[in-house]
């Protein structure tokens, strides 16, 4: 099998964590590690190191390389982002000039999983439909509320007689919240956790399909793998190609066949300080409900959580529902529940300077 790993997403909803500088992927915010070499680690009992694909901005090509200095993967790097769609056109080209059509497993940089066994299970049982089938696999997680920022995948009544693999009806990327309420009502729908399965010629084709000219140019650019001309050509093919996903550009619109498995792995997708909050606060038996990382204590305090990467103590006191993040140039003191208002912060920075 081929492993694919995105990591060119900015996001900057850990302030003042994470920077443009350093998205979640690299912040070692739940375990030790980037979460990227966690995404490796994850998958690395299934796969060997020729065969896994990290893909990154520019701009994050040194540190990249940095983390993955001690292992065997290929560092593929974009001159800049264009979502996730040609990140995966780009690297089912780059696996297929191998002269190979084992099917890629395409993961998010930027996800914490609770369960790993049961990830690499369900991950082995995707694999081997994408190996007997033309089709696209995907993960499907049981939806626990209307979410907004996810994608939706409608799964046919029954199963297909392997308990959890089911066939999907209908992909739909990011609904309105009337639309999400609707879903998770019926019971029939899945979350998409962002992974999915196939073989490159499928990609290839899809993209073919739905995205010709774009296509048209991983064409050209197949000619120039290996030359020093290839990333002048790469720059001239994400300068003509559109900025979409992978759920927009393909999964909303094909008429292969495509399926979920679905899985029970403990998924997140740490979207936010809060989700960060409520994995760590199970993972390590708070008392009242209190996390730190890093020095500080709390005294009279609940559900409070600080991130503490200034050097200096931290204590609080008689706080319920807070969250300390220090950083040695910035400090945040919000309350927990205005997790999703960060992104306010960090939009007053962008214009203020
Ligand atoms: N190399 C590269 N280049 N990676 C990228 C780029 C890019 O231009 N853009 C995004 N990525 C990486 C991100 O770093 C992340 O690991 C992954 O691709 C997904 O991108 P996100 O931007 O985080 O997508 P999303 O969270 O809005 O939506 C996707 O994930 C959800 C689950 O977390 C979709 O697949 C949804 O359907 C899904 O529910
Ligand atoms: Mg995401």
């Amino acid at each position: 099998m081929n492993v694919v790993i995105m990591a060119g997403g900015s996001g900057t909803r850990f302030w003042p964590l994470s920077r443009e500088k350093r998205p979640k992927q690299f912040l070692d915010i739940i375990g030790d590690r980037p979460m990227i070499f966690q995404t490796y680690e994850r998958i690395r009992p299934l796969a060997s190191d020729k065969d896994i694909y990290v893909v990154v901005g520019q701009n994050h090509e040194e540190e990249t390389r940095k983390i993955f200095s001690s292992t065997g993967v290929s560092i593929v790097v974009e001159p800049f982002g264009r979502n996730t769609a040609p990140c995966i056109g780009l690297a089912a080209l780059i696996i297929s000039s191998h002269d190979q059509d084992e099917p890629v497993v395409i993961l998010p940089a930027d996800h914490y999983i609770v369960k790993p066994d049961v990830f690499r299970q369900d991950i082995l049982k995707a694999l081997k439909v994408a190996s007997e089938e033309d089709c696209i696999v995907t993960l499907g997680i049981l939806p626990t509320r209307p979410e907004t920022g996810y994608g939706y995948i409608e799964r046919e009544e029954r199963d297909l007689g392997v308990p959890g693999l089911y066939r999907v009806k209908m992909f739909v990327e990011k609904p309105d919240i009337e639309t999400a309420k609707r879903y998770l009502e019926s019971g029939r729908f899945f979350w998409n956790a962002g992974i999915f399965i196939a073989k490159p010629s499928v990609l290839l084709k899809e993209f073919e399909k739905y995205m010709p000219s774009f296509y048209r140019g991983l064409l050209e650019l197949k000619a120039h793998i290996g030359k020093p001309s290839f990333d002048r050509v790469l720059r001239r093919v994400y300068e003509d190609v559109e900025n979409i996903s992978f759920d927009y550009a393909i999964m909303e619109k094909t008429d292969r066949p495509v399926y979920v498995v679905a899985s029970d792995c403990g998924w997140s997708d740490v979207g936010s300080w809060y989700s960060l909050y409520e994995l760590r606060a199970v993972d390590e038996a708070s008392k009242e409900g209190n996390v730190v990382d890093g020095d500080g204590a709390f005294f009279h305090s609940r559900r409070c959580f600080v991130m503490n990467r200034s050097g200096r103590w931290i204590a609080l006191l008689g706080l319920e529902g807070v969250l300390v993040v220090d950083t040695p140039d910035a400090l945040l003191v919000a309350r927990l529940e205005d997790h999703q208002k960060v992104r306010e912060i960090t939009d007053f920075l962008k214009r203020e300077g």
